[in-house]
């Protein structure tokens, strides 16, 4: 017989070896929300090619611009203020562990560069026009494609036609503008949305970084203390691992001995409390805003070639390039990463405490908005066992299928047309009308978006 000793002492041995350090690993970069490079997040894992007896006839993709240099608001609010104390202050860096990089660190982000793609995004974003290729090798390559009007989207669609195409001249990139008067008739429809403020989910975020900084700011402040470091400061860092890393392809601030993988969380929490409320389940504009990209696409994926309006184009795929707003808020639309699916309850707020990290929540910025980040809709013709033949749809997210609560009983978890119909029409009454919920004021504003047909 085992004796009791020995036998707890394996236990205590075999949570060693589970728990070693050797078996966790922890990337930063995948952790960095708004400024994460391109990633596929596999979320949740189910398989990204057709299923069984299914064949792709048709596809629609909504995508974030590539990387940029970097964002105004951030270089203004956080980069740019930390930079300037770093070139005020008397502290000898190179005298400091973990942080004595900063002795001889340069900033990489020029102002005349912010808000250009880099070098890097110009060919993230060509490589996913030769991914899109390569997938679709059945259907015909698209005519137009969509962009916003602002330089970093433009830019990100021009580079994805040269994965995409043969020959760039066969392709237009047709150009929305993103005035508000455009109502939701345009790649950025919250500017539309009277009632939606970019400001929106700042205070809240803001009380948890006051949290997770504090230890940071202890721990920098001893070992530097003239610099006063803030949570600010802190903040600048984490942006600065990003940008830095899609400019020049690493950054000394992703290190993990400046900030540990609990405090990459931290980060990455804050701006998942930020996009909560500014444009995900907290905010209720979101699924409004969201919902005419969902109507309008389905609309032309569903349409046959003899009921489409000859206005319409007649394409196979229907690609469209906006910024970081849009994404999460098609997502709000279907009704994808809701913090409160199936917990029998609808307290969307209780989901994102302010004080403390929810790791349970699917709501997850780094997988959501990340550089390049999609959303795509696939039409399939199906012969599969176990189902009726016939059209079906699914939804992926940075190449993860996704399950549509209320409409995933095809193939793969994929949705039957007639049944996609009455759902969609029943999300659109769930969200509501872009114009009533956005108290849209100028008369001539739009509920439906209409871009496939210019
Ligand atoms: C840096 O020093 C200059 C000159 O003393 C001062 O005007 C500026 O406010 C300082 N900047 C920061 C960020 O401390
Ligand atoms: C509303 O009118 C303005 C000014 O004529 C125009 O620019 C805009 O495109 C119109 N909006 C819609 C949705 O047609
Ligand atoms: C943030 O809080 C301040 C002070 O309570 C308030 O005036 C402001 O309207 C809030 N901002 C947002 C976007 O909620
Ligand atoms: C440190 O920074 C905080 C926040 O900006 C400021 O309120 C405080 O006065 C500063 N302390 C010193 C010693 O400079
Ligand atoms: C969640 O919080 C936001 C911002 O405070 C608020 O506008 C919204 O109504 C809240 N939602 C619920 C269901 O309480
Ligand atoms: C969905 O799109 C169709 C076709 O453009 C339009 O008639 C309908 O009003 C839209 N539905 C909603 C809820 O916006
Ligand atoms: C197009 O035709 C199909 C099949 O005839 C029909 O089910 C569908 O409602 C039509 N769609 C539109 C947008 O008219
Ligand atoms: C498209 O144009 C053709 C010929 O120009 C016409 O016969 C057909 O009815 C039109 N279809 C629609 C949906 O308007
Ligand atoms: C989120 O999930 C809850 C619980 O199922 C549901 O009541 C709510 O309508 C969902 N929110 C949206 C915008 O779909
Ligand atoms: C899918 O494509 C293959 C190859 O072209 C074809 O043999 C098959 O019949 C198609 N299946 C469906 C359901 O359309």
């Amino acid at each position: 017989m085992r004796s009791p000793l020995l036998f707890s002492a394996a236990i205590c041995i075999s949570k060693i070896l589970a728990y070693s350090p050797s078996s966790y690993y922890f990337d930063p970069l995948k952790h960095l929300a708004g400024v994460a490079p391109p990633f596929d997040p596999i979320d949740p894992p189910l398989d990204p090619s057709p299923p069984q007896g299914c064949n792709v006839t048709r596809a629609a993709y909504l995508v974030r611009h590539a990387a940029i240099v970097a964002n105004d608001f951030d270089y203004e609010s956080y980069i740019e203020p930390f930079v300037e104390k770093l070139e005020n202050t008397t502290v000898d860096w190179a005298k400091v562990p973990v942080l004595s990089f900063l002795a001889t660190w340069q900033n990489p982000i020029t102002d005349e560069e912010q808000e250009m793609l880099t070098r890097s995004g110009k060919l993230e974003a060509t490589k996913l026009g030769v991914d899109i290729a390569q997938r679709y090798q059945g259907l015909r390559t698209p005519k137009k494609i969509w962009t916003s009007t602002a330089e970093r989207t433009v830019k990100s669609a021009k580079s994805f036609t040269q994965g995409l195409a043969d020959d760039t001249d066969d392709m237009s990139v047709v150009e929305i503008s993103e005035g508000e008067e455009e109502g939701a008739d345009s790649l950025t429809p919250y500017k539309g949305c009277p009632a939606y403020s970019s400001k929106a989910g700042s205070n809240e975020s803001s009380e948890f970084l006051d949290v997770y900084t504090k230890p940071v700011i202890g721990h920098f402040n001893s070992a530097a203390p003239a610099f006063n470091f803030t949570a600010k400061d802190v903040y600048a860092m984490s942006l600065l691992c990003g940008y830095e890393t899609v400019i020049r392809g690493s950054s000394p601030f992703c290190n993990l001995e400046v900030l540990s993988p609990n405090e990459w969380l931290g980060f990455e929490y804050t701006n998942d409390i930020q996009y909560h409320y500014n444009t995900g389940y907290g905010n209720p504009t979101s699924g409004a805003i969201g919902f005419p990209w969902v109507n309008a696409t389905l609309n032309s994926l569903m349409a046959t070639q003899n009921n489409m309006s000859n206005a319409t184009a007649d394409q196979d795929l229907y690609i469209s390039f906006t910024h970081r707003e849009l994404p999460p808020t098609v997502l709000v639309a279907l009704g994808l990463f809701n913090n409160s699916a199936f917990s029998g309850s609808n307290n969307v707020n209780y989901t994102m405490p302010v004080n403390a990290i929810n790791h349970g929540r699917v709501w997850k910025s780094s997988n959501i908005l990340q550089f390049l980040t999609n959303v795509a809709i696939e039409k399939m013709e199906c012969e599969s066992f176990g189902y009726d033949d016939g059209s079906y749809y699914r939804v992926l997210v940075n190449d993860s299928p996704q399950s549509l609560d209320g409409c995933s009983s095809g193939p793969g978890e994929s949705c039957g047309e007639e049944r996609m119909r009455e759902w969609v029409a029943q999300r659109g009454g769930i969200v509501g009308e872009f114009g009533g919920v956005c108290g849209v004021e100028y008369g001539n504003s739009t509920n439906v978006l209409g871009i496939y047909e210019s």
